[in-house]
């Protein structure tokens, strides 16, 4: 029967070599056929959910935010809540001196937005500041200290949601993050993890490693960490917002310690950073509605990409070697267009129409080949990306249906180890989402990486992909960190929740991933066995097994028969869920 199936595709896509010829026609159409956003479907009705719930990567943070909920605040105050909580108790996943995209559902109107808080280059940013004079890369300059952060959106991202979005004070949802920074919390072993992973950088600053560290060391666990700093600029925010760090004291001090490191902030960077709302993309898989972040993440596109390009495919019936080649040829091309064509869409011109439409995928899906692998240096492109290895996401549904999807990062675990003296921000080191050195033009014209060269004010690219899935049974709520992983681990979600399983089961899936470059399918132990990996092999993939699993994904459900909430927290970090009906 397999054999049936997989020699009827054969005759139904065209050959490989016509395969990769209709490839390169549809990759070699003009890059600006649209840049517009698509329309956004009409707004259902929605229904009242029983309950309310938080799923997030910190126990105490998950706490916190149903606290919120239960003293009547919506879902965008305890999105509030969670990212500052969050910034306090994983400083090294993500915090004030880092960015972050929040995908809102509104309930009262239907509408959908992502607050893009994403770091900014600083002004006086070049496109080859991480590069020495022969023009080769610098490693360390754009990971460990002060020129390797953006400007943070974080803090403006907590006073947009709480203006525009919320129903509580700002004094109110900030207090938990206060309250805790100042008690302290307690180093468990996924923190020590972190800080050995990071203590020579943490080390080299001593407000870091003041902060961070005991004695310079890795704390042990139960140590207590307090961030006094951290406390006081919390409360600058909530005493008077926006200018509490952008201006006036805060500003000043992260400036002048930025400049005296070898930095190059300015008043004018922080005076000048503004969120920016936007429309979220959106596709549609087998009767889901996908929502998801759109430029500057590439999460929502390549997403979508991949969704479309697998819906041509029977993906159950499928031998588990089949099914997992087409999904790794699917990531390989989306990973493709990623590295290719996205960046800022303030910058550059993305073709989003193109990549995020079906058609463009079945160009995709008649290159590949049910029997062998494409490898990555036949499709025209320019050397893939990796992200961060640390980043955070929470999801939040609350009693009327409101919804939040946020994933936030500082990029590298502890972010650049850099906190200036006095206001406990530990700044990220996002920078090094930039393509520090863009390709050379490749044998059919296309220059690598270009979109996401480094200008001033520019915002880096991501693969943050925080997402709303819904079909008429429910809608689900999900993301979660991993740098470059993130959108194929959604991916995984995705088809685990379109299989019929619930949150329980899309934060557990075993996972793998290809992302073009290096052309490599990178796997947790547990997602392929041997008999499959044997039969990857066969067909020219590169298999390399992963000692650690990866990822720690937060999700929501809302079964919209029953009204009742599911939620879930990846069983590979310490984070939490909470669902709790509130009147
Ligand atoms: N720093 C991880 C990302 O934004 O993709």
């Amino acid at each position: 029967m397999k054999k049936l199936l997989a020699s009827k595709w054969n005759s139904l896509f065209p050959r490989p070599g016509t395969g990769l010829l209709l490839l390169l026609a549809v990759l070699c159409l003009p890059a600006s056929v649209s840049a517009q956003p698509q329309p956004q479907p009409q707004p259902q009705p929605q229904p009242r959910p029983h309950a309310a719930a938080v799923a997030s990567a910190h126990p105490i943070a998950t706490r916190a935010g149903m606290e919120i909920l239960a003293a009547g605040g919506n879902a965008f105050d305890a999105a509030v809540t969670v990212t500052a909580v969050l910034a306090v108790v994983e400083p090294y996943s993500s915090g004030l001196g880092g960015g972050g995209f929040w995908l809102l559902h509104v309930a009262d109107t239907g509408r959908d937005v992502m607050i893009d808080g994403r770091e900014r280059a600083p002004l006086a940013a070049t496109r080859d500041m991480y590069l020495d004079q022969q023009g080769e890369f610098v490693p360390g300059l754009s990971m460990d200290g002060p020129l390797a952060a953006g400007i943070p959106g974080v803090p403006a991202a907590i006073v947009h949601l709480a203006e525009r979005y919320g129903k509580l004070p700002l004094e109110r949802t900030l207090a938990s993050a206060i309250r805790v920074a100042r008690e302290g919390f307690p180093v468990d072993e996924h923190y020590r993890e972190m800080a050995r992973f990071r203590l020579t950088a943490l080390q080299q600053d001593p407000e870091s490693a003041n902060l961070f560290l005991d004695e310079n060391r890795v704390p042990e666990t139960g140590y207590q960490i307090r961030q006094d700093s951290l406390a006081d600029t919390l409360a600058a925010l909530a005493e008077t917002g926006w200018e509490g760090f952008y201006a006036g004291p805060v500003a000043r001090r992260l400036v002048a310690a930025v400049q005296v490191a070898g930095g190059i902030w300015t008043m004018d960077d922080l005076a000048g950073y503004q969120v920016i709302e936007r429309v979220p993309v959106t596709g549609a898989y087998h009767g889901w509605k996908i929502t998801s972040a759109p430029p500057p993440s590439s999460g929502g596109i390549g997403l979508l990409s991949m969704l479309n390009i697998l819906e041509g495919f029977p993906l159950a019936e499928l031998d588990a070697a089949t099914r997992t080649h087409v999904i790794v040829e699917a990531m390989r091309r989306a990973y493709r267009d990623r590295a290719e064509y996205l960046g800022d869409p303030d910058f550059v011109e993305i073709p989003l129409s193109r990549l995020t439409d079906p058609e463009y995928a079945a160009g995709l899906r008649a290159s590949i080949r049910l029997d062998r692998a494409t490898p990555s240096d036949f499709l025209p492109g320019s050397p893939g990306q990796t992200g961060g290895q640390d980043t955070t996401h929470f999801s939040i549904i609350d009693s009327d249906g409101n919804r939040v999807a946020a994933t936030l990062s500082i990029n590298y675990p502890f972010g650049a180890c850099f906190t200036p003296v006095g206001t406990g921000v530990l700044l990220n080191n996002e920078m090094d989402d930039f393509s520090a050195k863009p390709g050379v033009p490749n044998a059919y014209g296309l220059v690598g990486a270009e979109a996401n060269a480094i200008a001033p004010g520019k915002r880096p690219l991501s693969s943050m992909t925080p997402s709303f899935l819904e079909d008429e049974n429910g809608v689900a709520i999900l993301g979660t960190p991993g740098g470059s992983r993130i959108i194929t681990m959604v991916l995984l979600g995705v088809l685990d929740a379109a299989a019929g399983n619930g949150p329980e089961s899309w934060v557990r899936v075993p996972r793998f991933h290809h992302q073009f470059l290096p052309d490599v399918i990178r796997y947790e132990r547990e997602a392929l066995d041997d008999e499959t990996v044997t039969a990857l092999e066969e067909r020219g993939h590169v298999l390399d097994v992963l000692e650690h699993s990866y990822g720690n994904m937060q999700a929501v459900y809302l079964d919209k028969k029953s009204n009742q909430v599911t939620a879930a927290s990846d069983p590979r970090g310490i984070g939490s869920s909470q669902v709790q009906a509130i009147e």
